[in-house]
């Protein structure tokens, strides 16, 4: 399992946005068109509305921008953009070309597919890049799942949803924030959720919701032992906005009450790719996270895919 050596050159979160697509959709508007009803769902996942709309890049520049603005950098000094998304505009080419030229980038660009393991996934690479010579990058996570459900399959759409969140990385002269890291996967699971070129999201709700608490679970654990720190010490956790039970299990297992958990499922849904940077960045907007924190990512998803990353809070 790969440790961050000694001496590699840190990098820190100094900007982010975020965006959500631009319609609000309640459970009783999905009631209205399915058999299924405002109760059940939020008792069930959580979710109690969800916005859609917008297509990944629009909303990748909406929160990329954000993230520039606050960091105060200018965009042509950016050196790498890592987009991940699970819904890509077009096959060809990715669609950081577009975001990257929107923005008025002037470096390298890449879309990272990870499904709902994306951001973390995409987090760890900047790192990597930065550890490499980079100065600073941008990391994106967008998804726009809305655009392949199928709106009469009350099994997955009423979980999924639009949305995006961003981060400027800028290199450090000290460790940085990422304490350790963990990424994962198990390609033998494909089938659990799926989606063919061209057609619509396909689920094992239940298939995926008993393998993930035990892969998030795993993945934070494993973080948490290279880092060699214990739940009791986590300030905040931020795990992918699936279903509140999946959330509420993974954290009874790992010993984190859940009133140290970031919560956004109850008006975002699943945004995949989005999931985790909207978590982190609300928690941060609203004032939770204080210098040095101990903030740990950890997200699920097709693939199947599971990755965690530990953040020391503001960290030189
Ligand atoms: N509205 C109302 N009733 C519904 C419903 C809906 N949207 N979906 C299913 N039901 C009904 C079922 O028909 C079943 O009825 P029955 O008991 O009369 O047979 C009952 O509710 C329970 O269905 P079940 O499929 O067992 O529900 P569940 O508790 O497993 O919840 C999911 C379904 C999809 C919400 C849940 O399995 C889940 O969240 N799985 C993980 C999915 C996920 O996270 N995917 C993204 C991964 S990144």
């Amino acid at each position: 399992m790969p440790i961050i050596p000694a001496g590699v050159r840190g990098a820190r979160i100094t900007g982010w946005g975020s965006a959500l697509g631009h319609k609000v959709v309640t459970n009783n508007d999905l009631a209205a068109t399915m058999e299924t009803n405002d109760e059940w769902i939020r008792e069930r996942t959580g979710i109690h509305q969800r916005s859609i709309g917008g297509t990944t890049a629009e909303l990748s520049i909406a929160s990329g921008r954000a993230a520039l603005e606050m960091s105060g950098v200018d965009p042509a000094s950016i050196d790498v953009l890592v987009l991940a998304t699970t819904t890509p505009d077009r096959t060809v080419p990715a669609t950081s070309a577009n975001v990257q030229n929107a923005l008025g980038l002037r470096c390298g660009a890449f879309d990272v597919n990870a499904a709902c393991s994306g951001f973390v996934y995409a987090l760890v690479t900047a790192h990597g890049l930065l550890a490499m010579g980079a100065q600073r990058a941008l990391v994106i996570g967008t998804d726009t799942l809305s655009r392949i459900v199928d709106w009469t399959d009350r099994n997955t759409a009423i979980l999924f949803a639009d949305g995006s969140g961003a981060a400027v990385l800028e290199a450090t002269s000290g460790p940085g924030q990422l304490v350790s890291w963990d990424l994962d996967a198990d390609g033998s699971l494909e089938d659990l959720l799926f989606a063919e070129l061209g057609e619509n999201v396909q689920m094992n709700g239940k298939e995926v919701f008993r393998r993930a608490v035990r892969i998030m679970v795993d993945s934070a654990t494993k973080t948490m032992q290279h880092a060699g720190v214990t739940a009791d010490q986590i300030a905040l956790i931020v795990p992918h906005q699936a279903n509140i039970r999946i959330i509420t299990a993974a954290c009874e297992r790992l010993g984190v009450p859940m009133d140290r958990a970031a919560m956004t499922i109850e008006y975002t849904g699943n945004t995949s790719s989005a999931s985790i940077p909207l978590a982190l960045f609300h928690a941060a907007d609203a004032g939770r996270l204080k210098q040095d924190d101990l903030v740990l990512l950890v997200g699920f998803g097709a693939g199947m895919t599971a990755a965690s990353a530990l953040l020391k809070w503001g960290a030189l």
